[in-house]
């Protein structure tokens, strides 16, 4: 297993390209299962997370090539094999989002319940309910979700939960839609970047949908789909990380290739903790001044995200002042909190709301990571702070960053990986 050493207190500077969406890819990728032919996502970011996907669409019949220049060709070439098994499920929750095209393409499916995880508990009532509406047939048993229907029907579904909407619940939804006999409204569809550029996919595949990019979606079935090219959305999570480093440590940083209306709570919230922030076609500047507390709630799209959530609250550790962050996705996702105390953070977690009180600055310490979004939190944390921060246990961040230590590197950090003793 290997760690992050960083030696923290230096300024980031210079520019940095931001790598496709994973949260795009993932579905994307799922939908491959839908066509008839070759499909093409150019942009597909190297991430474990998208060669976890891979590697299950492989075991449900496709073909499935990483090119060197970030091209993913995806081929369905047997249809004969619909079980997503425990162990790769296991590993990525985003697995589940085969549940919904191998039921309308194969009229059958069986994928392992993902289960909870770190950042708290994970329910897939919404999927099941969405694809219940549709005339599936499900059953849990023996830690599988097993969905039969001979052909789905179109029907009006209502998607909202206890926090909101869905992201892969509507994902799931709209591809199972995509190809069910006759209409599908969903109302409280996730109106998320990522589920209107898995919409777009869709439709160059055939599928008629409309409404992608609102809490409406109106979807016509189509009998057949085609394989089509795509390119995904740019990552807007990592876009923000890579502000929230640049800002933290007082930097100056050009995020290239960002889609600014995708970061447009994001960029609110940088400026009201005084990060000086400029948009031009094609990216963000930012330069890091005098950062003052700021509050924050993670909300559902155009919201705040909960995946930049940590990241915000390693930039608000060292500002000026006291800052409230209010988590409304996922009420447990602190667990990143007490890590950044070992490295002087003064932060106050009750229950889904953490106050955050400013220090003069954080000394390096070990510290480790729970999640994906924690560890790249720990990384700015160990930027900021004087002397050496040893991150340990991060293997969730090759899960869903693309050679972020190489990156910070080129900005100017002194961060390597080492194998831990
Ligand atoms: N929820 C339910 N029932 C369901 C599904 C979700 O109650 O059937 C609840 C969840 O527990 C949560 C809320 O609804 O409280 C929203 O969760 P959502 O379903 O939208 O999350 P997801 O689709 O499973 C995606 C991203 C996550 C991101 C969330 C929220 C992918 C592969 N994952 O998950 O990304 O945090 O949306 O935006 O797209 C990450 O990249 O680090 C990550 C965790």
């Amino acid at each position: 297993m290997q760690k992050i050493v960083i030696e923290g207190g230096k300024p980031l500077a210079g520019e940095v390209a931001v790598s496709g969406s994973k949260n795009a890819t993932l579905p994307i990728m799922a939908a491959c299962l839908l066509a008839e032919g070759e499909c093409r996502i150019s942009g597909a970011p190297r991430l474990t997370d998208v060669d976890t996907l891979g590697t299950v669409l492989g075991e449900l019949g496709a073909k499935v090539e990483h090119r060197a220049d970030g091209e993913l060709a995806i081929t369905v070439k047997d249809e004969s094999k619909s079980t997503a098994e425990y162990d790769l499920v296991r590993t990525m929750r985003g697995s589940i989002c085969v549940l919904g095209p191998l039921l309308a393409k194969r009229g059958f499916a069986k994928v392992s319940l993902p289960g909870g995880c770190v950042i708290g508990a994970r329910p897939i009532d919404l999927h099941l309910k969405g694809l219940q509406a549709l005339g599936a047939e499900i059953t849990c048993e023996h830690g599988y979700v097993t969905a039969r229907a001979q052909r789905l029907r179109g029907a009006r579904v209502y998607m909202g939960g206890a926090f909101g909407s869905s992201v892969l619940a509507t994902a799931n939804v709209m591809m199972a839609a995509a190809m069910a006999e006759g209409q599908t409204v969903i109302e409280y569809a996730a109106c998320e970047p990522e589920i209107q550029d898995l919409a777009e996919f869709l439709i160059d595949m055939g599928a008629s949908i409309e409404g992608a990019g609102t809490h409406r979606l109106v979807i016509r079935g189509v009998r057949r789909m085609d394989g089509a090219r795509h390119r995904v959305i740019a990552d807007r999570i990592a876009a923000g990380t890579f502000l929230a480093a640049a800002a933290a440590t007082g930097g100056q940083v050009t995020v290239k290739g960002a889609e600014i209306g995708h970061l447009a709570a994001v960029l609110d919230r940088f400026e009201a903790a005084g990060a000086e922030l400029a948009t031009a076609d094609g990216g963000v500047r930012v330069e890091g001044a005098e950062l003052r507390g700021a509050d924050v709630t993670t909300l559902p799209f155009p919201g705040f995200p909960t995946d930049m959530q940590a990241q915000f609250m390693a930039m608000m550790v060292t500002a000026q002042g006291t800052s409230t962050i209010t988590e409304k996705i996922y009420p447990e996702r602190f667990m990143h909190a007490a890590e950044m105390t070992r490295l002087g953070a003064k932060i106050n977690v009750r229950g889904n709301v953490a106050v955050v009180e400013g220090v003069e600055r954080l000394t390096g310490a070990t510290v480790m990571a729970s999640d994906l979004r924690a560890s790249a939190a720990l990384i700015i944390a160990g930027l900021v702070a004087e002397g050496r921060t040893d991150v340990r246990r991060i293997y969730h961040l090759d899960r869903g960053y693309e050679d972020l230590v190489g990156a910070l590197q080129k900005l100017g950090a002194s961060i390597r990986r080492e194998d831990e003793e």
